[in-house]
């Protein structure tokens, strides 16, 4: 079970982190949310009904996910990490791989993976190929019931123990290009928030629950991250006073 050490910093990232990265997000104008219907293609109902078109859909954004690049707001969290280690856990909503191809490793995916395959029978979970479809057989049953590995609406999302936990324990929450629109992940600032946390957002606009901030920045994530990464490691770094 990933904790986050005392003192810690709990850092909650969206699709505004990858959109530099030229992955599109699902509310902004344009984004996924108005050209489908997440009825359709974010719920196991759409899925039940239609499930060649629910991985029509993930197989295309699998290969673009695979195409895309971390930026620099990935390549700062995970300096932050290298920094602080166990002082810093990573929350993503996103189902891309790039906090990890920049190189953090202290992430929990609570939407899931598009590089994650799931047995809707049995519950096995497998690496993805890029392209998925119902009838591969499940490598552990061999049922034809072949799913992404990603948290639809109506599902419970993953590793919310170990969240509920570090947000509990955390100094410092950090929401960085997330809407607030989405259950229970726009809780976390203020579930932080009454633990004692102070509550910073980092996004392109304020957010839904922008009032649960005690302060928020403004701009796109390649810039405001590695801003406030090197603000953080200056504070944490600077040598302790010398007794003269
Ligand atoms: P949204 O599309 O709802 O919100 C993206 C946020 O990022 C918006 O507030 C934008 O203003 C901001 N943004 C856009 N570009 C940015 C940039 N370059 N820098 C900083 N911020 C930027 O995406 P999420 O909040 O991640 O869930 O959506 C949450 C969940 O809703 C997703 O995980 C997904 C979706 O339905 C499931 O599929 C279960
Ligand atoms: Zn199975």
């Amino acid at each position: 079970m990933w904790r986050v050490a005392e003192g810690g910093i709990v850092v909650l990232t969206g699709a505004g982190i990858s959109a530099e990265s030229g992955l599109g997000t699902f509310r902004d104008p344009g984004g996924l949310w108005t050209r489908y219907r997440l009825e359709d293609v974010a719920t196991p109902e759409g899925f039940a009904r239609n499930p060649a078109l629910v991985h029509e859909f993930y197989n295309a954004r699998r290969a673009q996910a695979r195409a895309a690049r971390p930026n620099a707001a990935h390549a700062a969290l995970a300096r932050l990490e290298r920094a602080l280690g166990p002082a810093l856990l990573i929350v993503t909503q996103n189902v891309d791989a790039l906090h990890e191809a920049a190189g953090a490793s202290r992430v929990l995916h609570m939407h899931g993976q598009l590089d994650g395959a799931l047995c809707a029978a049995c519950g096995h979970r497998w690496p993805a190929p890029e392209a998925m479809a119902i009838e591969d057989p499940c490598p552990a049953c061999g049922s034809a019931a072949t799913r992404p590995d990603v948290v639809w609406f109506g599902e419970y999302p993953a590793h919310m123990d170990e969240i509920g936990a570090a947000l509990a324990g955390a100094e410092l929450f950090v929401s960085i290009g997330t809407s607030g629109n989405v259950w229970p992940a726009a809780g976390f600032a203020a579930e932080a928030r009454a633990r004692g946390a102070r509550t910073l957002e980092l996004n392109l606009e304020p957010s839904d629950g922008a009032n649960v901030f005690h302060e928020a920045r403004h701009g796109p994530a390649s810039q405001l991250v590695p801003a406030w990464v090197d603000e953080v490691l200056q504070t944490r770094q600077r040598p302790a006073p010398r007794p003269r």
